[in-house]
């Protein structure tokens, strides 16, 4: 395991009291556990915005009827396949699909993925979340 180092930081008591309110309803047990995510975030943008190699997962929600719609999306994640690790298809109802796409490679790559399956008429929702591989994240 890596070396803890403690470190002080001055910030405006206003500002930490917002902070303190926050973390707690989102059940952090310290403060310094928060602030360590809130800096994985910053270096996960980094990582996103420096296209070096990430993972991330898209959801998609669209009609089940649609059969065109149907084809294109696998058609789509076929041409892709090489950023791909795994799809989950989940039946919502008779009329809706939920669809996991899975995926780790270039930001660039996932991002141009995203924009051609959010595009297609007939998808309700896309969401993308971008996270890191996790490699040089401590
Ligand atoms: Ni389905």
């Amino acid at each position: 395991m890596a070396k803890l180092v403690r470190f002080g930081v001055s910030i405006d008591e206003k500002l930490l009291r917002k902070f303190d309110v926050l973390i707690r309803k989102e059940d952090y047990p310290n403060r310094s556990e928060a602030f360590r995510d809130l800096i994985r975030e910053k270096l996960i943008k980094k990582e996103w915005n420096e296209n070096k190699e990430v993972a991330g997962s898209i959801t998609l929600v669209y009609d089940h009827h649609k059969r065109e719609l149907l084809n294109y999306l696998v058609d789509v994640q076929h041409s892709f396949h090489h950023l791909i690790l795994s799809t989950q298809h989940i039946h919502l109802d008779h009329n809706n699909c939920l669809e996991v796409v899975v995926v780790q490679g270039r930001p660039k790559e996932i991002e141009r993925l995203v924009h051609k399956l959010r595009s297609v008429k007939g998808v309700k929702h896309s969401a993308l979340t971008m996270t890191t591989i996790g490699k040089d994240m401590a």
